[in-house]
């Protein structure tokens, strides 16, 4: 038997679904039931009927899911797997700002810890973080913990004030600007579609803007047949599968998350054999307050 039958097998036996995200190794985006980017995947989350998410990403997406799912069992094929950026803000920085500024909402990218979460108003992701904090009624925003989505988010809202953090995604940050400029210069004819995690020079060489399937689905229907890629590159296997004729350009200093890549096969079929690695029940307030700022999220971002 295959490891991809072994792990069909397993699915069924332990009434399991596996979500990835596109970040994550091609063999694992290829046996996973939904692949997606934060938003799809927290979205479909609350959608599935079976009693056992394996979540194929870093911790803060297997934490969003049991936050929104207490009653399921979710589980984590790497426990070590972690994204840098979700630790990257104080609880000390989110009161100081709230003192400053009384008619403050915190808005909280996805990409942090529940006890992040716990303490702000709102979460967001790059897919919808526009779209929510135009809805917002307050005038002062505070963005944390990505300061490079929080000034993406501030140029495209100009009518709010924004208070930003220092928070970063090593990967999206240390991009070269130049390297996609000599891109540029092979390519001349090529797109360049970036993430808004990016630092300011590379968004400025932006055709498109957006979430990693907003990338794809730019790439979908535009009539360009090549495209500079400005994001993890985990993104080329749904790209090569939504356009075929298309060629895809990374920036030479390959954009890699480690930690995306500590998901392989070997660690889907033992935790479906073995139940490891579960993400734990959190305590009642903790789990209600972070709950509640991702349920807004999926309240806010369904209305159009
Ligand atoms: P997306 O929500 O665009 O998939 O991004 C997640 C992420 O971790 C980007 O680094
Ligand atoms: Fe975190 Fe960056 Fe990896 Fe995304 S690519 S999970 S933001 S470290």
């Amino acid at each position: 038997m295959t490891k991809q039958e072994e792990i069909e097998r397993l699915k069924q036996e332990k009434d399991a679904v596996i979500l990835a995200h596109y970040y994550t190794l091609p063999e694992v985006q290829a046996v996973a039931d939904y692949v997606g980017d934060s938003y799809y995947l927290s979205e479909m989350a609350v959608n599935l009927p079976q009693k056992t998410i394996v979540f194929c990403g870093v911790s803060f997406m297997g934490e969003s899911a049991k936050l929104l799912n207490p009653g399921k069992t979710v589980l984590m094929p790497d426990a070590s797997a972690d994204c840098p950026m979700a630790h990257m803000v104080t609880k000390e920085a989110v009161d100081a700002a709230r003192e400053k500024y009384p008619d403050l909402v915190v808005v909280c990218y996805i990409n942090s810890t529940a006890e992040v979460k716990s303490w702000s108003d709102v979460c967001v992701t790059s897919a919808n973080a526009v779209q929510i904090v135009k809805k917002l009624p307050d005038r002062h925003i505070l963005f944390i913990p990505d300061k490079n989505l929080a000034r993406y988010v501030a140029s495209q809202v100009p009518e709010k004030e924004f208070v930003f953090h220092d928070g970063y995604c090593p990967v999206h940050e240390e991009m070269s600007a130049k390297e996609i400029q000599d891109l540029k210069g092979q390519h001349p004819a090529a797109e360049v579609l970036v993430h808004p995690e990016c630092n300011e020079k590379v968004l400025a060489l932006a055709d498109y803007t957006g979430s990693t399937s907003g990338i794809i689905a730019y790439a979908k229907q535009s009539a360009a047949k090549e495209f500079i890629i400005g994001t993890e590159t985990g993104v080329s296997f749904a790209l090569e599968q939504a356009r075929e004729d298309a060629a895809f350009y990374f920036p030479q200093t390959e954009p890699v998350c480690q930690n995306m890549k500590k998901i392989t096969l070997d660690g889907v079929m033992d935790v479906l054999k073995n139940g490891k690695n579960e993400v734990r029940p959190m305590g009642e307030h903790l789990s209600e307050t972070a709950g509640e700022s991702l349920r807004k999220m999926l309240v806010l971002a369904g209305k159009k």
